[in-house]
């Protein structure tokens, strides 16, 4: 039906005749000539339709936004003056012979010529029409691109693209699973995977040595702006093989990508911090180090003070008292104070004291503060020491749990960082390593994995997990990108015993470990080689790589903060035979 993509026609093609195809982006009508700026995924071409020519100009004449075409025409240099640097098609016209209408079109709901703001709800109910404005397309080509560059990568270097159920058991990955009801086993459910771990695991054992997948999976958790309960990872496992090897691998596969897709250069190699620095300094596992700010722990120093706020955490083994300095930040109002106060509150943090240093020469005199008065000068002199503050800082306090402190400092650090716009420019990526193997959950009155059951702890700490649990170091690793966590592995459990330990330590019963996990078990069981891997958040990469505000936009086919897709409406109910097909009886006939 064409001769060329839209975008594609250009001065070499000049006195030739070509035939393209596209939508009607916009039509000017000037004085009897009629342009047209025909596109397709290529871009934009002018079309030009002279009243001379009757028959094609009758057509144009009847062509509205969306209208798909075809034409025919001869390719002109445009008038001088009037040549289009920004089109790739800029210095060309096309002079219309044949003009035919292959489809109309109803007027869009909203208007791509423009750079309107469209509430994204009217995006996504039309997303095929959304997917048509070139940033939407160009994020989509951007997307196809890592994929293309990372399995290159992979495929040069021996890794086999095997694929994995998706019917299949409960994988834990921490968060609820979506269930498919069985019709040819009533009552019984598959899971949807929330990752293909176990899968990768056998092919290990299966000795295919070296594995990747893009690959679907599927999380019931609370979403927002980096997640989606569906979502495509790029995974990997690879035998026979330790932290570093994979570690390795993995920056450079990255660092190649970023090289050829971006050409931009990253950091050779990436730096590493443990879990407990990341922790300490940042108050997060996935720190974002473009941001110049860094808590400061300040426990030790606040054990004897006359205030139950700060001693009482600074004397609990669980709890932590840190600051936080922002250079040049005793110029913040208090009303500015205020709302960091009540944005640390949805942290749980219970106040935001602070230390305003307005002389530091002039001692207790030159400070202002609601705490002073509980601070004796000792402790205040060393704050000031141990925080470096000069004047016109401010130091900011979080007490609490070290749980709250961290979480609301840390998110108060990135919040300010953006803010006062100290966000650096460029990549800065990191390793995170040393993560512990368990978490005390209060609630629940138990250990959880912190990455999943299947990753080994080191070597030296097997006597921990079941001495000193809570001290039990993993060997897991995460790779953060400016903030994001990008992708986490680690190197897996390929003993039957060190694997029931953990079941156990996870307070999963024998034979509850049986029934869900048996098949692994039993794998390990025949000669399982020893192997790790890692899983990349494709949508994240792209995200970041694109410099999207959200995971949605670099998705052609996302699904709305409350789990939905509203251009097809789903979920939805289905038909009382289906269920009765399913042996299912809804508890609660949901009102429609
Ligand atoms: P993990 O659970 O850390 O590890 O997931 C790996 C990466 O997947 C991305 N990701 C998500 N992206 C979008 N929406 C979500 N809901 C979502 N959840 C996770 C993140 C994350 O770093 N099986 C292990 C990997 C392994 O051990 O090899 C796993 O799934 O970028
Ligand atoms: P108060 O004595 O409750 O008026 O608190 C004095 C100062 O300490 C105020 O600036 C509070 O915001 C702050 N504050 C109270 N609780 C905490 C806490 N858990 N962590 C940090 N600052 C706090």
């Amino acid at each position: 039906m064409r001769s060329h993509y839209c975008g594609d026609v250009n001065e070499s093609l000049i006195e030739q005749t070509v035939k393209v195809a596209g939508w009607m982006h916009r039509r000017r009508d000037h004085g009897g000539v009629i342009f047209i700026d025909l596109r397709d995924r290529e871009g934009l071409v002018q079309i030009v339709c002279n009243p001379e020519d009757a028959e094609s100009f009758a057509v144009a004449e009847k062509v509205r936004s969306e209208y798909v075409l075809q034409i025919e025409g001869v390719v002109n240099p445009r008038p001088a003056g009037s040549e289009n640097t920004d089109l790739k098609s800029g210095k060309i016209e096309i002079i219309a012979k044949r003009v035919t209408i292959l489809n109309s079109s109803e007027t869009p709901p909203f208007p791509l010529t423009e750079q309107a703001e469209v509430n994204e709800d009217i995006r996504l109910r039309h997303r095929y029409i959304d997917l048509r404005r070139p940033e939407m397309l160009q994020k989509l080509r951007f997307r196809s691109q890592i994929i293309r560059q990372l399995r290159q990568y992979l495929d040069n270097h021996g890794f086999m693209d095997i694929e994995t159920p998706i019917l299949t058991k409960a994988t834990p990955e921490g968060a609820r699973d979506y269930l498919v009801p069985s019709r040819t086993h009533p009552g019984d459910f598959f899971a949807l995977p929330q990752s293909p771990q176990l899968f990768k695991q056998l092919l290990m054992v299966a000795g295919m040595d070296r594995y990747y997948q893009v690959v679907r999976c599927f999380r019931d958790e609370d979403l927002r702006a980096d997640r989606q309960p569906e979502f495509t990872q790029l995974d990997i496992e690879t035998s026979f093989v330790e932290e570093e090897d994979l570690m390795q691998l993995m920056e450079e596969m990255i660092r190649d990508l970023f090289a050829n897709v971006l050409e931009q250069p990253l950091p050779n190699p990436f730096p590493r911090m443990t879990y407990a620095d990341a922790m300490d300094r940042y108050g997060s596992d996935k720190p974002d180090l473009r941001i110049p700010l860094e808590l400061v722990d300040v426990s030790d120093l606040m054990q004897g003070v006359d205030f139950k706020v700060f001693s009482a955490p600074a004397n609990d083994e669980n709890g932590r008292v840190a600051a936080l300095r922002l250079p040049g930040g005793n110029s913040l109002s208090r009303k500015e104070i205020d709302d960091y106060t009540k944005f640390v509150s949805i942290y749980g943090a219970k106040g935001l004291a602070y230390i305003k240093v307005n002389d530091l020469a002039a001692g207790r005199e030159g400070l202002q503060s609601p705490i002073l008065k509980f601070l004796p000068d000792n402790v205040v002199d060393a704050i000031l020491q141990r925080t470096a503050a000069e004047t016109g800082d401010l130091v900011f306090f979080g007490a609490d749990k070290a749980s709250v402190v961290n979480e609301s400092l840390g998110a108060l650090r990135v919040k300010i960082g953006h803010d006062l716009d100290m966000v650096e420019h460029g990549w800065r990526p990191l390793w995170v390593v040393e993560f512990p193997m368990f978490e005390w959950d209060d609630k629940t009155q138990r250990w959880y994995a912190l990455h999943h059951p299947f990753t080994a702890p080191r070597e030296s700490d097997i006597d921990l997990l079941s001495n000193d649990p809570g001290k039990c170091l993993s060997r897991a690793y995460d790779m953060v990108l400016n903030g994001t966590e990008l992708g986490g592995g680690s190197i897996r459990i390929h003993k039957t015993d060190v694997q029931q330990k953990v079941f156990e330590m996870l307070g999963i019963p024998a034979e509850e470990a049986e029934e869900k996990f048996g098949f692994l078990l039993q794998a390990l069981k025949y000669g399982c080689p020893p192997h790790g891997g890692l899983a990349f958040g494709l949508d994240r990469l792209a995200m970041l790589m694109t410099g999207s505000a959200s995971i949605r936009d670099v998705m052609a086919f996302p699904k709305t903060q409350s789990a939905a897709c509203l251009l097809t409406n789903a979920p939805s109910h289905v038909s009382d035979e289906q269920l009765k097909e399913l042996n299912i009886r809804l508890r609660r006939v949901p009102t429609a």
